[in-house]
């Protein structure tokens, strides 16, 4: 990857910050790509221009205005800036697993150029101040757009309402206590009331505390075998099922979204609130969409993630869901974690494994090459369908139209490579993939028109 072109950011009060863009007459000519914008239905080969941070224009045989950058691009997949609406960046309080820094460096090494974080930092990030440090760090040190998620309750406690309003005003894209699920129902509907006025989203980490006490891995064969405590499905799909009672319930629901999706049942609970017209998501992670249990063999605690990787019938139920639209987000859920922490025995070792490098060839080898969904559909479920949930279309994000911003990334579907954690630039490296064959890279990926990562 070339070093990072310098980057002018801009930091206003409005939610519209962490704006990243080029010089006003900075020109880029992307030439001779299969342009995807799903946003806007296109789909062909042409030429894209940016001029000053913006899209200028989309069309065939585009002249280069003198002093542009031009980069060829043909035979490459030529998309709307990818966007991840789940990410740790453990900044502040846990910056020796990762930093804004860092971790927005792996979002463009992995072709993300907007990121949203999540709030179990230390201190949570449940005010304003804590939404305005994160857009501030990012402004100085982040390479590509970071939104902060804010917590739905004081502390990530789950007791006490956070200031929903004030923390939306201040530019939280969202809100979740991800990492813990807000167990009271009471708690709950008052935090979903509460969203509903601000039009944003609730991000809930579906998980009934009580029915998962210490446990390390899925409730199965493999945690029976290893003797370790089980997480089953049902404490999962309790928590769907409840919160989507709740959301009948109100007279104006507010937008919910389940996280990381790990079982069959929950897939199912999403696809019948989706039918009845409730404003629900669901999401799925590339390690949901692949893998299962039996990583967690041998006590291999780079496979110890929550919720737990868990059976093939599960597997096939998210990607059957991801193929008949019941599930519309993808989310990487990059969690850091140290690799001293990885060497602790499996209970005590944290759950987690960072995703935002190779996330996109791992989507499209559970999506596309299995022959669920087509590389059009997966450039939708990595752009407009985040920006959708996020509020980030608001800001032009995840479209190549017209005068948007000019963040792209282009996509060499057929590149061979190895995921090698020497070569990662994230901080932290868990991953239990390491040595694993990919196909399809992110080549080059392009923030308010500068090129921010490339080969
Ligand atoms: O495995 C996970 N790790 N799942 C979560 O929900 C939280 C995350 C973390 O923060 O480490």
């Amino acid at each position: 990857m070339t070093p990072p072109t310098t980057i002018k950011t801009r930091h206003d009060s409005s939610r519209n910050a962490a704006a990243l863009r080029a010089a006003p007459g900075a020109c880029l000519v992307i030439r001779g790509g299969r342009v995807i914008d799903p946003a806007s239905g296109l789909d062909r080969v042409c030429d894209v221009v940016t001029e000053g941070g913006v899209i200028r224009e989309i069309g065939k045989k585009l002249g280069a205005p003198s002093g542009a950058r031009v980069i060829e691009a043909e035979g490459l997949i030529v998309a709307p800036g990818l966007i991840d609406p789940h990410v740790h960046l453990r900044e502040p309080g846990h910056e020796y697993k990762e930093t804004i820094a860092s971790g927005t460096a792996a979002a463009v090494a992995g072709g993300f150029t907007s990121i949203c974080c999540m709030p179990n930092t230390s201190p949570a990030i449940d005010t304003p101040e804590l939404v305005r440090f994160v857009y501030d760090k990012a402004s100085l040190s982040g390479r590509c757009r970071v939104f902060p998620v804010a917590a739905g309750t004081k502390g990530r406690e789950g007791k006490e309402i956070a200031e929903i309003q004030l923390l939306h005003k201040a530019g939280a894209v969202a809100f979740s206590d991800d990492g813990d699920c807000i167990a009271s129902a009471q708690v709950m509907s008052r935090v979903f009331a509460a969203i509903s006025q601000t039009g944003s989203t609730f991000m809930q980490h579906c998980q009934e505390p009580t029915l998962t006490q210490g446990a390390a891995m899925h409730a199965g064969t493999v945690s029976a075998r290893l003797g370790l405590t089980g997480w089953p499905r049902m404490a999962e799909e309790i928590i769907i099922e409840r919160d989507v009672r709740l959301l009948r319930h109100l007279r104006s629901p507010c937008r919910y979204h389940a996280q990381h999706v790990s079982s069959a049942g929950s897939v199912e609970i999403i696809r019948r609130a989706r039918q009845d017209g409730l404003p629900v998501t669901g999401e799925a992670t590339p390690h949901h969409l692949l893998l299962t249990h039996e990583l967690c063999e041998n006590y291999n605690t780079l496979a110890k993630v929550n919720p737990p990787l868990r059976e093939a019938a599960d597997v096939r139920a998210i990607v059957e869901g991801v193929s008949d639209g019941t599930i519309t987000i993808l989310g990487t859920d990059h969690a850091p974690h140290s690799a001293e922490e990885k060497s602790l025995p499996f209970e005590d070792a944290p759950m987690g494994m960072v995703g935002l490098e190779f996330a996109l060839p791992l989507y499209a080898e559970a999506l596309v090459a299995s022959g669920a969904i087509s590389w059009p559909r997966l450039i939708a479920l990595l752009t407009v369908e985040p920006a959708r949930l996020c509020g980030l279309d608001v800001l032009g994000l995840g479209t190549l139209c017209k005068g948007s911003p000019a963040d792209i990334t282009l996509i060499d579907t057929s590149a061979k490579w190895k995921i090698d954690p020497a070569s990662m630039v994230g901080k932290s490296k868990n991953t239990p993939l390491a040595g694993r064959r990919l196909t399809g890279r992110a080549v080059c990926t392009i923030v308010g028109g500068v090129v921010v990562g490339a080969e």
